[in-house]
């Protein structure tokens, strides 16, 4: 590995074979890729004339096809890979398989899944210290219970209180999925700033509440630094003013509640024991180690869920009444959280917990012994981010480039300040050691070598983004990427085999 990675931009190529450009924001990757993937890979562009053959399916999923991927049991990708073992993984595959062509679009019939719901929702609502009038919903994911609770808030607000012209406090660290909702929802988003230790400033947060305030949103813990806000105080501020506080936990949902037990006790109060929570995100398919699509959505009471229903009674083709955004939803993905939750049981989650925790505590400690890199903040969990010191003289994201490519580490990036992030999974704990001597070895080498490491293109395209004025070319040259990414790909054997 050393060898390895001393060759490092010297044409030693022991890296990945494919050069790729990537641009990377949290939560969500936009690639844009020169690779030569696509090219070793048959393209496919019209329906086959003739069926093919099931094994030439099955092998078409393999292989080549599979080389630009990531292994998510490998530990090196530090995101995307939630796993509480190999023997929970097939549990969660068979049950999916049970109900894998199962629609729970209509409860009527498949009344098991909408059992299976209510119980996943009725085990949630008791981790999160419901009273028995919580009630809530299963999601295709933390964007869409988000979706869910701010076009609910903003339909209570109007129906309740005749806001027309509804505003959403958002602090700095939350998740784009709110910036989504706001724009697709026509809700204002009031940014409110963070204080010194990366959790939402209150004073700013009360500050910027108006009489069009119809919710105040808070992160356990947010994506970027892993750190709890001050939910009771954010909560308080709501309560005062008869409005909703919406936690975000899709990341801490499904693990802050064992970690007391874990031995890594929370401090901050966070979810429904706070007065004042009215809603909280989680994600089963982060650390509850249930396959995607699965999250939850979560509500005090019908007060405030019953907003999120869509109901028409005007269509020729029935009545029709749906929970959430969605129509159609995979059955597969309720039956593999409702025995994801029943496999682990309360003592399943703690030991994964305490595991993870001891993971994540071994990589921030080594981070933080290295001269030169350290951590940022104290984070809550075991989701952190760490770079460069100030005045180490290293770019972070090139530090990061090389990590990728010559070390086959696959690390997501964040922008003011540049840095990288991990989210820990047991996974990682085989490959903790070898991360860090990798880390350290790279680190001593931008420092012995200065100006031997170009900087990145990442970092161009960051430091533009830094830029206020440059705000709107940025987002141009994102949509741009993603245009070109969602885009058939002709290849040299266009046609062969279909
Ligand atoms: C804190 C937080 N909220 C919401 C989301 C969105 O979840 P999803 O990607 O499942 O839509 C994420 C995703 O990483 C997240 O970290």
């Amino acid at each position: 590995m050393l060898a390895m990675l001393v060759r490092a931009r010297t044409g030693g190529g022991a890296g990945r074979r494919r050069s790729r450009h990537r641009f990377k924001s949290a939560g969500a990757d936009v690639f844009l890729r020169a690779t030569t993937i696509g090219h070793q890979v048959r393209s496919h562009m019209e329906i086959p004339a003739r069926g093919i053959p099931a094994d030439e399916i099955i092998a078409e999923l393999g292989g080549a096809a599979r080389a630009g991927d990531i292994d998510p049991w490998s530990g090196k990708a530090f995101g995307l890979c939630y796993f509480a073992g190999k023997e929970h993984y097939d549990l969660t595959r068979r049950a999916y398989d049970a109900y894998f062509h199962a629609n729970a679009l209509n409860p009527g019939a498949y009344p098991s899944l909408l059992r299976m719901e209510n119980e996943i929702v009725a085990i949630a609502a008791s981790m999160l210290h419901g009273s028995r009038q919580a009630r809530g919903s299963v999601t295709s994911g933390g964007t869409e219970s988000i979706l869910n609770a701010m076009r609910a808030y903003r339909d209570m607000a109007r129906e309740r209180d005749g806001v027309t012209r509804p505003e959403v406090i958002l602090p700095a660290s939350v998740h784009p999925a709110f910036e989504k909702a706001a724009h697709y929802f026509n809700i204002k988003p009031v940014h409110v700033p963070l204080s010194a230790d990366h959790r939402a400033d209150v004073d700013a947060a009360r500050t910027a509440v108006t009489g069009n305030t119809v919710a105040i949103v808070g992160s356990a813990p947010c994506y970027p630094y892993g750190v709890v806000d001050p939910i009771p105080e954010l909560a308080a501020i709501a309560s005062e003013r008869g409005i909703g506080c919406h936690v975000d936990a899709c990341l801490g949902g499904f693990f802050l509640p064992w970690m007391d037990e874990a031995g890594y006790p929370v401090s901050r109060r966070w979810d429904f024991a706070v007065d004042g929570v009215t809603s909280i995100s989680l994600d089963a398919h982060k650390y509850g180690y249930a396959p995607a699509p699965s999250s939850l959505v979560m509500y005090k009471s019908d007060k405030f869920r019953k907003h999120q229903f869509f109901v028409y009674s005007g269509w020729c083709g029935g009545l029709y009444g749906s929970p959430g955004m969605l129509g159609s939803r995979p059955g597969g993905a309720i039956a593999a959280t409702w025995a994801a939750m029943r496999a682990l049981g309360r003592d399943g989650y703690v030991a994964t917990c305490k595991e993870t925790m001891r993971i994540a505590r071994q990589i921030c400690d080594g981070i933080n012994a290295i001269d030169g890199v350290h951590v940022i903040g104290e984070p809550d969990m075991c989701v952190y981010a760490w770079r460069a010191d100030d005045g180490a003289g290293i770019d972070t994201l090139s530090l990061v480039d090389v990590l990728e490519k010559e070390g086959g580490w696959f690390i997501n990036l964040m922008q003011n300040p540049p840095a990288a992030h991990h989210m820990t999974s047991v996974v990682h704990g085989p490959v903790a050691r070898r991360f860090l001597d990798d880390l350290a070895l790279v680190v001593g080498d931008f420092r012995a070598h200065p100006g031997k490491h170009p900087p990145s293109q990442k970092a161009a395209m960051y430091g533009m983004m830094a830029t206020f004025d440059h705000r709107g070319k940025v987002d141009d040259l994102i949509r741009d990427v993603l245009l070109k990414d969602y885009a058939h790909k002709a290849g040299p054997k266009k046609g062969a085999g279909g």
